[in-house]
């Protein structure tokens, strides 16, 4: 039995990028053999298993053959027989398909390395097609090496195309999807991921809603990039360059699914597009299944990033619903994530992404006041149930009100 080094580990080495976790091809063995050295096997038919130790993945060396739509319709074939070679082929990437040896002796039949040095972004061989996650795949690689200049080979652009053409991705589970969606959103180029899914035609499968978006003018007064895709993509970049997390990067890709909504006659502007969204922004998430949180603070971004953006101008009793909407005296930190979302949006703006926004404090500010309503001297005064509700509620409103008369911005 030979035992190869293959995949991201040989690629991210090459690259001089950190290597996090190693994958393992094994030529020349049987199942029964890895399992008398103790590995232990992932499923029942799947020739990959973890070794005892240290737990890494090893994988038989297989050819696959497509029997059916989707990741449940695969047969593998792994025997002795499988060369290396002959595994490495039905691989995603060429970067991707290159092995190496205890000694560091790379194999590398479909020049990987080659692709590399050019940027290159190539599919090994038709086999691609077997798996229609490889578009999204690409897509996320596309986002991650985008600052060193890789670009998708148009071949392989044009394989992308063609698989999203057929409508084999819709075939893909929401959970093999969310995982390429979530990793390539955190990525330090996610707004890349977007673009290269639209560039092969697998965004009006995936997320119709997002690709409507292309094409919609808004005002140029608030948008000088005018396209709300081109503002999307900005939106999304902006969160990248400031670290934000998954939920808020999540949250900015959907905020403005309701103006691909609206009639042509009334553009440029989209009036109500925060509430006509929701339902939008709610099939999508369901279609990933996107984790609570995700799902949470997309809907109330969708919702109120305009209040947040005239935040100065809200009345106090407009900021206290607000507040009540994001439960924000029991859920401080998606309130923040809220107000980072719709800075994030302020500054997806063509020429206006180093602008402050003062909003953020703001809105801070009237959630610590809307907090500091302490409740023991209005049980003290006896209010009881719904009745103490509507007590609490009073008092935060006057507190909004002290700190709108107060606040200097
Ligand atoms: N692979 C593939 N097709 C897929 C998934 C994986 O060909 N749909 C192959 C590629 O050769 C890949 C290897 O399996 O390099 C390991 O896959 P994975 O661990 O998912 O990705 P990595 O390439 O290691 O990349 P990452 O750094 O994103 O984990």
């Amino acid at each position: 039995m030979r035992i190869y080094k293959v995949g991201g580990a040989v690629r991210d080495r090459l690259l001089g990028k950190p290597v996090t976790d190693i994958d393992w091809v094994v030529v020349g063995a049987t199942t029964e053999e890895m399992l008398a050295k103790g590995f232990r096997p992932v499923g029942l038919d799947f020739p990959v298993f973890l070794h005892p130790k240290s737990g890494e993945e090893y994988a038989l060396a297989r050819t696959e053959r497509k029997s059916g739509r989707g990741y449940g319709g695969f047969t593998f074939h792994a025997s002795p027989e499988v060369t290396l070679e002959e595994d490495l082929i039905r691989r995603d990437l060429t970067i991707n398909a290159m092995a190496e040896d205890d000694q560091q002796n790379l194999t590398d039949p479909y020049h990987g390395q080659r692709d590399l040095e050019a940027r290159l972004l190539r599919h090994v061989s038709p086999a691609f097609a077997e798996d229609p996650l490889r578009v999204l795949r690409v897509a996320r690689f596309a986002a991650r090496y985008a600052a060193l200049g890789f670009t998708v080979a148009p071949k392989t652009l044009e394989l992308m195309r063609q698989l999203s053409e057929s409508g084999e991705l819709q075939a893909l589970t929401a959970e093999r999807s969310w995982k390429e969606i979530s990793r390539a959103l955190m990525e330090d180029q996610p707004q890349v991921f977007i673009e290269v899914l639209r560039a092969c035609g697998a965004l009006k499968e995936l997320m119709p809603e997002v690709d409507a978006l292309f094409g919609v003018p808004q005002p140029q007064a608030h948008h000088p990039e005018i396209d709300t895709g081109a503002h999307t993509l900005s939106v999304l970049e902006q969160a990248a360059r400031h670290k934000q997390p998954l939920t808020v990067r999540w949250a900015c890709l959907l905020h403005d699914l309701g103006k691909g909504l609206t009639p042509e006659e009334e553009w440029p502007r989209h009036i109500a597009h925060e509430f006509k969204g929701l339902k939008l922004i709610k099939a999508v998430n369901e279609r990933f299944k996107a984790p609570k949180d995700c799902q949470e603070l997309a809907l109330l971004v969708g919702e109120y990033h305009t209040h947040s953006h005239r935040a100065l101008e809200l009345k106090p009793s407009t900021l206290l619903e607000l507040l009540q909407s994001f439960d924000v005296y029991r859920r401080p930190q998606r309130f923040e994530e809220f107000i980072a979302a719709c800075e994030m949006d302020a500054r997806g703006r063509k020429g206006l992404e180093q602008r402050s926004y003062p909003q953020a404090d703001y809105l801070r500010g009237a959630a610590t006041a809307a907090r500091s309503v302490a409740v023991q001297p209005l049980l003290e005064k006896g209010f009881k149930g719904p009745e103490l509700g509507e007590a609490i509620k009073r008092e935060r409103l006057k507190a909004l009100k002290a700190y709108k008369e107060t606040a200097s911005f």
